[in-house]
């Protein structure tokens, strides 16, 4: 089977090493990729957004199966347009389709299902353009710290914590009068803040059935002891001590069946991953948001976990016949470590030579932002995130040390990476 993976990030390129360990596989695409992910199949220079041109690659390279990384094309809906198209209907598409996307596409969306089928989740009002006054009188009504959300896709920028009203209110009319955050600010969810601990979870679902994947922790803040700006995630690691079998049983019994009967009784239709962010609370699991997708940087610890062959999975999920299938993990742990550019989530340079990529041993390297030249081979920086390095342990010490160890033997000018992952783990 020829597949075409769309994206550019760690998540892809560990997509694309996963995938090519597969005896199942064919010509491997990866649409635009990066300088990891050319290591495994082939970039394709797509213009991923324009779908007659994914079209004609996909039928003049016999593609069979696509898998969609981020967000964005399954919210704008790549999938119904295979699925719409008669040279194309039979092209397997892991991602669900734009309907069902609308789990993360909508927070307001997201929130009415939680409610609907009864999935613990913050309590919350939405209001529109037209109902600031009643906002703001909302607001009122709630205890600081005040949870803001954009209802659309707004890049991961959409949410605010403010620890005043004044500052509450005043983000409130940015959001709704200003459009802030564009169309996506157009609705606003504010919720309650729930105090706890967040865990990523996953499942891998072709709408019947679903396979429960390794839990993650992801480091969102750029600054250690989780402070400073957020970014797209600064390491990752897997299990996530705390989610023991007491923990998993209620995610699954309180969160996983019933968001996956709520899907199926709604008739939305729903093939590839499915992310839960969640916080315990002293615990209990709470969902703060829906992914249509795999996380990043949670994927470079959750996939080299996963043992068992994953094209074959993504097949059963193509196919309706996941529920026959055996998903193997290994027991050890993953520690995912993220190497970013000097300055990011701010302004940053690109274009940095990096050094020392073959110097490691004992690690994988998964590539984010990065790009080689063609000509001399040079592997240059090319993002904010530049290179996860992902290691196994027996425990999650032993892993972080080997990730730590290789995170030294990578360089570019700039390089930044948290030096204390895993610290609020250590205790539990
Ligand atoms: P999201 O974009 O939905 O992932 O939200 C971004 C971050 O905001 C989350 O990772 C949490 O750290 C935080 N957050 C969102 N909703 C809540 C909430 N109801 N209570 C506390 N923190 C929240
Ligand atoms: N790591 C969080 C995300 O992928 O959205």
């Amino acid at each position: 089977m020829n597949v075409l993976i769309l994206g550019s990030g760690g998540r892809e390129h560990a997509f694309a090493w996963k995938l090519s360990q597969s005896v199942g596989l064919g010509h491997l695409f990866i649409a635009p990729g990066n300088a990891g992910t050319s290591q495994h199949g082939k970039n394709i220079d797509l213009d991923t957004g324009n779908y007659p041109e994914v079209k004609e690659f996909v039928l003049s390279e016999d593609v069979g199966m696509l898998v969609v990384g981020p967000e964005v094309p399954l919210v704008d809906g790549i999938h119904d347009f295979f699925k719409a198209d008669p040279e194309l209907s039979k092209v397997m598409v892991i991602g669900p389709v734009k309907a069902a996307a609308m789990l993360e596409g909508s927070k307001d969306f997201a929130k009415e299902f939680m409610k609907k089928y009864d999935i613990p989740t913050a309590a919350y009002a939405t209001f529109t353009s037209d109902e600031l006054g009643k906002g703001l009188e909302f607001l009122k009504s709630m205890k600081p710290p005040y949870v803001l959300k954009a209802d659309g896709l707004a890049a991961g920028k959409g949410v605010l914590i403010c620890s005043t009203i004044e500052e509450a209110e005043k983000e409130l009319i940015a959001m709704l009068r200003d459009a802030k955050f564009g169309k996506a600010s157009q609705k606003v969810v504010i919720e309650e803040f729930l105090k706890g601990i967040e865990i990523s979870c996953f499942v891998l679902t072709d709408g019947k059935t679903y396979k429960i994947l390794p839990s993650a922790k992801d480091y969102k803040r750029i600054g250690e002891g989780d402070t400073g700006l957020n970014t797209g995630g600064m390491g990752s690691i897997s299990p996530v001590p705390f989610a023991g079998p007491e923990f998993m049983q209620k995610v699954e019994h309180q969160i996983i069946a019933p968001t996956i009967r709520g899907l199926i009784d709604e008739g939305l239709e729903y093939k590839g991953f499915l992310f839960f962010g969640l916080i315990n609370v002293e615990g209990d699991p709470y969902v703060i948001e829906y992914n249509v997708r795999m996380g990043d940087p949670e994927a470079e610890s959750v996939i080299p976990r996963i043992k068992s062959d994953l094209l074959q999975h993504f097949i059963a999920v193509g196919d309706g016949t996941l529920a026959q299938e055996h998903l193997l993990t290994d027991p050890r742990f993953a520690t995912a470590i993220m190497l970013v550019s000097g300055g990011y989530p701010g302004a940053y340079e690109k274009g940095k030579d990096i050094h020392g990529i073959n110097d490691v041993e004992g690690s994988i390297v998964f590539h984010a932002g990065t790009s080689r030249d063609e000509k001399t081979g040079v592997i240059s920086t090319n993002g904010g995130r530049v290179i996860a390095v992902t290691s196994f342990g027996e425990s999650m010490k032993e892993a972080l040390r080997q990730s730590y160890v290789n995170a030294s033997v990578i360089d570019f000018e700039g390089k930044y990476f948290r030096k204390d992952l895993g610290f609020d783990l250590k205790f539990l």
